[in-house]
């Protein structure tokens, strides 16, 4: 595997075998002529080189996926689903520090955030090795005499599980572990520029034990080859996170063979903090939900509507935290705020930021990107935001957090309710009427009041509206990879 970068990734890990650049397809390892780079965020050099799978290799993988699932479900009990599951959990976390460590260089993201999102991509393997034990079905009293009817839960089958680079562990493992919960197979496309992390994860999965075949993985830059996932009759579900536009492409093309199909898309996240909250725990939920990740999540606080009475002071405490945030490569130890993940994505802040500035919005710290190599830019706070801005439509994905002022709690609402999608809200309050009335308001999947953290393998993960459709982790997740068949016996008077 060639490395031109100047970080020699091998060198960093306690077990350098972990850093992977082939495909996976039918239990081999397979290296390939054709290869695509990967870079290194903070100074956007190569950082790798990882085998671009063709058409070919997505049918020859779902072709052989679909046999191995196949003999899994036939070969398995769901304790045995659940075993395998669980010595995958140990082995992630006994290698949590090398998965860590090529996240980080691959994402960008800092260490500790790579390692926290390494142990809660592992959360998700150790809650569906429990689940996959209660895959239950249901006895139904029937109409008709003699008659006993019941319901079986079986897998869907082949499932074709596409992933952002902004997590590139958990979001492969919160659909990946209900699906081998189930007993189905997987063709996964990672993303392309974040493959490592999810060849390094499937190594691990393979000295777990899971059989041949059941896991598949094609990293690819080839859109029309990955496309196959969402078109090929042997593939049963798609999974897929990411952007809204390519959602609804792939539920379409997913529609021609009438695939079951699960989105998590993006998000246009609502902030509110109400006058009667504590404003020292809203910009601690604040910091979290919206500079998590350098601000590229789809739950990131997106529009911050804070009520006017306190809106200098919840800002300027946001300030002050915002600017002792430390900018640097992800990989350095004294880093808080790592780059983003390419040019592309400096310029839609930088865009946001301008867009802002052009209507009346004010640069309370950060506003600009560094001088210096890499896609870093500067947490920014901007104050006097107004409903005609951009970011009040369209989600940045980056560090800027906007602060619109507000006077009534209806008019928050609305204000939050206004956008097509509808993925996480949050709001702050000490008031528990409000609380439960803001909550059951706000038009989202997921709402965190008087927190910025909502994300766990027990908690049900997805959105309403256009944020898509389907429930991963907790005791939803698994279902969504399970068809349920009824079984009706009749003559039982004999
Ligand atoms: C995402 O941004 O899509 C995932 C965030 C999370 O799991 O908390």
């Amino acid at each position: 595997m060639a490395s031109t970068s100047k970080i020699d990734v091998q060198s960093k890990l306690k077990d350098s075998s972990l850093f992977i650049a082939d495909a996976f397809i039918s239990g081999e390892w397979v290296s390939k002529d054709a290869k695509f780079d990967v870079y290194e965020a903070s100074s956007a050099s190569v950082l790798g080189q990882v085998a671009n799978c063709s058409l070919e290799d997505f049918q020859t993988a779902i072709q052989d996926a679909s046999q191995a699932g196949d003999k899994y479900f036939a070969s398995t009990t769901a304790a045995v689903r659940g075993a395998l599951l669980r010595k995958w959990y140990e082995l992630i976390m006994t290698n949590q520090e090398d998965i860590a460590t090529i996240l980080s260089l691959e994402n960008g993201k800092t260490m500790g955030e790579a390692r926290g999102e390494t142990a809660y991509a592992a959360s998700f393997i150790a809650w569906f090795a429990e689940e996959a034990t209660r895959s239950y079905g249901v006895t139904i009293p029937s109409s008709m005499p003699h008659t006993t009817l019941m319901t079986i839960r079986e897998p869907v089958g082949v499932c074709g599980i596409i992933t952002p680079w902004n997590f590139p562990a958990a979001m492969i493992t919160r659909k990946v572990a209900p699906a081998l919960a189930a007993g189905c197979s997987v063709v996964i496309k990672p993303p392309s520029e974040t493959p490592f992390t999810c060849l390094a994860l499937t190594k691990l999965a393979v000295e777990a034990g899971f059989p041949p075949g059941l896991i598949q993985v094609c990293p690819t830059k080839d859109r029309q080859a990955a496309t196959e996932l969402a078109t090929n009759p042997l593939v049963k579900k798609i999974s897929f996170t990411g952007s809204t536009g390519v959602g609804k492409m792939l539920a379409k093309l997913a529609a021609g063979t009438l695939k079951k199909v699960s989105l998590e898309l993006g998000g246009n996240a609502p902030f509110i903090v109400f006058a009667d909250a504590d404003l020292d725990a809203a910009v601690e939920g604040a910091m979290f939900c919206k500079f998590r990740c350098s601000g590229q999540t789809c739950v990131c606080a997106n529009r911050l509507y804070v009520q006017k009475s306190v809106a200098k002071e919840f800002t300027a405490k946001l300030v002050q935290k915002v600017s002792a945030l430390q900018m640097g490569p992800g990989y350095e130890p004294s880093t808080t705020q790592g780059p983003l993940v390419n040019e592309a994505a400096v310029k839609k802040v930088r865009e946001h930021i301008e867009d802002a500035l052009a209507k009346g919005g004010k640069i309370e710290v950060g506003g600009k990107a560094p001088e210096q190599p890499g896609y870093f830019f500067a947490p920014t706070v901007i104050s006097g935001a107004t409903p005609d801005m951009i970011v009040s439509r369209d989600e940045t994905f980056g560090p800027l957090a906007p602060v619109f002022e507000f006077d009534t709690e209806e008019e928050a609402i609305r204000l939050a309710n206004d956008t097509e999608f509808g993925l996480a809200g949050y709001f702050f309050s000490r008031d528990y009427a409000r609380i439960m009335r803001v909550a059951q308001r706000l038009q989202v999947g997921m709402v965190g009041a008087n927190t910025g953290k909502i994300s766990a393998a027990e908690a049900p993960f997805g959105g309403v509206k256009e944020s898509g459709y389907g429930k991963e982790g907790s005791c939803y997740g698994l279902a969504e990879y399970t068809n349920v068949k009824s079984i009706t016996i009749g003559g039982l008077d004999s």
